[in-house]
């Protein structure tokens, strides 16, 4: 097992490693004094995981109920969050009790967000069972829902008591949420640790998830640290999300959210090359890595259909958009550019 701290004002740690899930009690009992547990997650982590760790909680004497929705982005919503809470009122839990959140992003978002509310506040717990929430969505204290058909327009930065990352919930991934997840282990690689993005290559992901979750936690813990608040530094996490954010809503959501940031990833790789922010060898490196992965690294989808899409992102400000671009294997760099100009770069 690993342990990775987050010195952030509420520090806390990330545990990562085999069959944690079983030991989650004890964990849970060494840092909380809390009576009662709510463990929320979706219909289907629920019925592979929830009597583990419904077990290991109340051997450490805790008294449980859980709140289990259908899976998927659609009930991350506030009708979901309306709902918590009034199992969380009837369950009588007080500002001492604490949520834990059991599943992939959607679970970590909106169990955060509401124990984020719940009484002004209570703590969460994390326990990632998707490689993306694990080394992504889990760290970094962002939660929320959507809101009026945009994702995460409802949220609290609000860090968990704890991450507690089970290597062996993976193993139950489907293929897709897989290799969506290697896309975000493959990022990393790129903008900050050349290592890991060539032991991808050598060591499939799924052989050496304690060290490259840990390696990813490592990396997204320090541009937290830098910028809690997603002011500025925490912007190189976007490498290759602006394009591949206006790819996956063109593309109807048939592709995942892995697999349009892998084709945003190539698309600024190979524009990167031709502009000369790096050499050839970056691009296709990045490129074969992708692939490797099964991941795709282009598009039907036409270039002036994208560049509208990405101008129109709510998410940027202005007249200007800032591209995350790599200038070698570990290295990025912010290309502030005029929206017309986003043409150049696809
Ligand atoms: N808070 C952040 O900083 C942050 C960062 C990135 C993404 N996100 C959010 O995360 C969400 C996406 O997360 P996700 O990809 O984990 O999606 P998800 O939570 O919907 O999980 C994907 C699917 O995998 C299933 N699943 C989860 N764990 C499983 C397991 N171990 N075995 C079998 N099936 C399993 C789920 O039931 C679901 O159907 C989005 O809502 C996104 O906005 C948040
Ligand atoms: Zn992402």
């Amino acid at each position: 097992m690993q342990k990775i701290n987050i010195p952030l004002k509420d520090s806390y740690d990330c545990f990562v490693g085999e069959d944690l899930l079983k030991i989650s009690g004890e964990i849970i009992k060494d840092l909380s004094k809390a009576e009662k547990i709510m463990i929320v997650s979706d219909d289907v982590v629920f019925s592979l995981y929830g009597e583990t760790l419904k077990d290991s909680l109340k051997k450490s004497g805790f008294i449980t109920d859980s709140f289990v929705f259908k899976n998927g982005e659609k009930q991350k919503n506030l009708d979901t969050v309306r709902n918590l809470l009034s199992k969380m009122i009837d369950f009588n839990m007080t500002r001492t009790d604490i949520v834990v959140a059991l599943g992939g992003g959607v679970v970590g978002d909106l169990a955060g967000f509401t124990a984020s509310i719940f009484k002004r506040g209570i703590k969460y717990v994390q326990i990632p069972t998707t490689l993306l929430a694990a080394v992504d969505s889990s760290v970094g204290g962002k939660t929320g829902v959507d809101f009026s058909g945009l994702k995460n327009q409802v949220g609290a930065f609000c860090q968990p008591l704890a991450v507690i990352c089970d290597t062996k919930t993976f193993d139950t991934l489907p293929y897709k949420q897989y290799i969506c997840g290697a896309a975000e282990v493959i990022k990393y690689g790129v903008i900050s640790d050349s290592k890991l993005f060539y032991s991808l290559k050598e060591t499939p992901i799924k052989e050496n998830y304690e060290n490259i979750v840990s390696t990813c936690i490592k990396i997204k813990r320090d541009y937290v640290l830098k910028d809690e608040f997603d002011l500025g530094d925490r912007m190189f996490l976007n490498f290759g999300h602006t394009i591949g954010h206006a790819v996956e809503s063109l593309a109807g959501f048939s592709l995942t959210h892995g697999e349009s940031i892998a084709v945003g990833m190539a698309i600024i790789s190979s524009k990167a090359a031709e502009k000369g922010f790096c050499e050839e060898y970056v691009k296709t490196d990045i490129i074969s890595l992708l692939e490797k992965y099964d991941l795709p690294v282009s598009t039907d989808i036409k270039k002036e259909k994208i560049a509208e899409a990405v101008s129109q992102d709510k998410k940027t400000k202005g007249d200007t958009l800032s591209l995350i671009v790599p200038v070698k294997i570990g290295e990025c760099k912010i290309e502030n550019i005029k929206k017309r100009e986003i043409k150049d770069w696809i």
